[in-house]
C-alpha cells in the first residue's frame, strides 16, 4: 500500500521526511480529507478548491496543477473494485536551512498523500446516535483555514473521549462554532440551521452537500447564528464531515437531546445522503 511522497510512489516505511521539514517543526502546512465510494471521490473538486484556498491564506507555493491532483488521487485509490477510502493529502512550507519563524523564499513544498479504508458506520449509530460534550472554543481565528496544527482538536477529541462522547462542539461568545473535527447542524422550533461560513469554522465539504441535497429535496434551512441555548434546547443535533458522513447526536453533555433518538430529519436527510453517495 504505497503512499506518494514528492513526486514518489513508496512503501510508507520508506517514506522519510527531514526533522526540519516546517510541517514536524511548526505545523507549517495544510491538508485535506477527501472520500471516495466504490473507487469515485465525493466532492473532488470542492475539496481541491478549498486546499487553494488554504495554500494561499499562508501564503504556501501550490506544489501540484489541478489536473496532477487528480491523477495523484485517482492513482491512490486504485481502480474498482476498490473498498471505500479517503485520501489524506497534507503540503507543508517543506524544509527550511535553520529553524526560523521567517521562512526563505525558493522553499520547495513537502506532498504527502495516502489512501486509507472509511470504517462502515457501525449500525448502533443509526439506532443511537453519538455523544458530545461542549467547550469553550479555544482554537485561533482563522478556522477557515484548514490547517495542519491541530493542538486544539486533539485536546478535545481526548475531553470527549474521556467523557464516552465521539465529539467536542465548541462555542465562542455564547455562539456554536463547529466541531473539533466537523461542522454542527441543529433543529429546533422546526427549522433546520447551521452555522454561517466564516473564519471561526471550517467550511466543510459535507455541510455544503447537505445543504445542497437540502435544498433538492425540499427541506428548508437557514445559515445563521446558532446560539449555545439554542443547541442545547434543540429537537435534534447533527454533526457532519467527509470520514463520517452526517451523523445524529442524541446526548449532549450527559442530557437527552430530543427524545434521545435520532431524530425524524436526520432519517430523510441520511438516506437522501446514502442514495447521492452511492
Ligand atoms: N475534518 N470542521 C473541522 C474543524 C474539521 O476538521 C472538519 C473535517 C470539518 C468537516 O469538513 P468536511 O466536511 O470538509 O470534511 C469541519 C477532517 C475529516 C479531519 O480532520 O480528519
Amino acid at each position: 500500500n504505497e503512499l506518494y511522497l514528492n513526486g514518489a510512489f513508496v512503501p510508507p516505511a520508506e517514506a522519510c521526511v527531514s526533522v526540519m521539514d516546517r510541517g514536524f517543526l511548526f505545523g507549517d502546512g495544510v491538508y485535506e480529507v477527501i472520500p471516495s465510494y466504490g473507487g469515485r471521490f465525493l466532492g473532488l473538486e470542492p475539496h481541491l478548491d478549498r486546499l487553494d484556498a488554504s495554500l494561499a491564506a499562508l501564503r504556501i507555493q501550490t506544489p501540484l496543477g489541478r489536473e496532477d491532483w487528480r491523477a495523484l488521487l485517482r492513482r491512490l485509490i486504485g481502480t474498482p473494485p476498490v473498498p471505500d477510502q479517503y485520501v489524506y493529502l497534507q503540503v507543508t512550507r517543506g524544509v527550511a536551512p535553520e529553524r526560523d519563524h521567517l521562512c526563505p523564499e525558493g522553499i520547495e513544498p513537502t506532498v504527502l498523500a495516502f489512501a486509507r479504508p472509511i470504517k462502515p458506520r457501525a449500525p448502533a449509530i443509526a439506532e443511537q446516535g453519538v455523544a458530545c460534550i461542549t467547550r469553550p472554543d479555544i482554537r485561533w481565528l482563522r478556522g477557515e483555514i484548514k490547517s495542519i496544527s491541530l493542538a486544539a482538536a486533539v485536546l478535545m477529541r481526548r475531553e470527549a473521549a474521556d467523557a464516552d462522547a465521539l465529539e467536542t462542539i465548541m462555542h465562542r461568545d455564547g455562539w456554536v462554532t463547529e466541531g473539533a473535527v466537523s461542522n454542527v447542524f441543529v433543529v429546533a422550533d422546526g427549522a433546520l440551521m447551521t452555522p454561517p461560513k466564516s473564519r471561526w469554522l471550517l467550511s466543510g465539504i459535507t455541510r455544503e452537500l447537505a445543504l445542497t441535497l437540502a435544498r433538492e429535496h425540499g427541506i428548508e434551512y437557514q445559515e445563521r447564528p446558532v446560539a449555545l441555548d439554542t443547541l442545547r434546547a434543540a429537537d435534534e443535533i447533527w454533526l457532519s464531515s467527509s470520514t463520517r458522513e452526517v451523523l445524529p447526536v442524541t446526548r449532549l453533555d450527559g442530557e437527552r437531546v430530543g427524545d434521545g433518538r435520532p431524530g425524524p430529519l436526520w432519517r430523510r436527510m441520511d438516506a437522501i445522503y446514502q442514495d447521492y453517495k452511492a
